[in-house]
């Protein structure tokens, strides 16, 4: 398996998602609009940190991680100075260093479709350990309908290797079993939409943890 730590750094260095990613995105709208006001948010996966600006501006307070230091050294240097926002390298796939109950939200766009089934059991059950009672957990992943699953090497069922990047693509059924037992599903749907200017499927949810 190809180091996804030192793939994710090369494409932060090389800068070959930052050009299709400037403006907050329509997931962090939809989010934005039903969060409470003033949410504490933690965000898995920000990338270039386009959808972090959005919620800060929006006067909520961010922690915004990714597993790059290169995204997110280049995300303090461009967002120095803004309070509410604060940039940190963490690996998702390890136990998550907050404490129980201490987030409104946590935001992960196309960040969660990388891991085998037990780790990605374990990543839930980190992110429901840190929400809040009734917080927010808001993700899309890319489905089993887009275009590149089935292609390059299979590593289980749904996640392949391709290019040196793992992905696990989820469907409906998958991410309800993720989420049973552990949250209320307000949303579940999946779609179509160009990412980073391909053709992508996905899968969308919306829940929030029962505790
Ligand atoms: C497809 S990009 C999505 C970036 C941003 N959320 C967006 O929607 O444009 C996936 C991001 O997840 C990060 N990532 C990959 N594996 C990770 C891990 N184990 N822990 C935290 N972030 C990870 C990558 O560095 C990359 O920035």
């Amino acid at each position: 398996m190809h180091d996804q730590k030192k793939l994710w750094n090369k494409a932060h260095e090389q800068e070959s998602i930052h050009h299709y990613s400037t403006q907050p995105t329509s997931f962090f709208e939809e989010v934005n609009k039903i969060i409470p006001p003033a949410s504490r948010i933690l965000e898995l996966g920000c990338g270039v940190g386009n959808d972090s600006i959005g919620f800060a501006e929006a006067q909520h307070t961010l922690i915004a991680t990714d597993l790059s230091e290169v995204a997110i050294n280049k995300n303090k240097e461009r967002f120095k100075n803004i309070p509410n926002l604060n940039f940190e390298t963490l690996d998702m796939s390890e136990p998550l260093r907050f404490h129980d109950n201490e987030f409104d939200a946590i935001y992960a766009r196309l960040s969660l479709h990388y891991f085998t089934n037990e780790v990605t059991r374990k990543i839930f059950s980190e992110i429901h350990r840190v929400l809040k009672p009734n917080g927010y957990l808001c993700f899309i992943c890319k489905s089993t309908n887009d275009p590149l699953y089935g292609k390059g090497t299979e590593i289980e069922k749904d996640m392949f290797e391709h290019n040196g990047h793992i992905r696990h693509f989820f469907s409906e059924e998958y991410a309800k079993s993720l989420l049973e037992n552990k949250f209320k599903i307000e949303k579940i749907e999946s779609g179509d939409e160009k990412f980073y200017g391909n053709n992508s499927a996905f899968v969308k949810s919306i829940s929030r943890a029962i505790k």
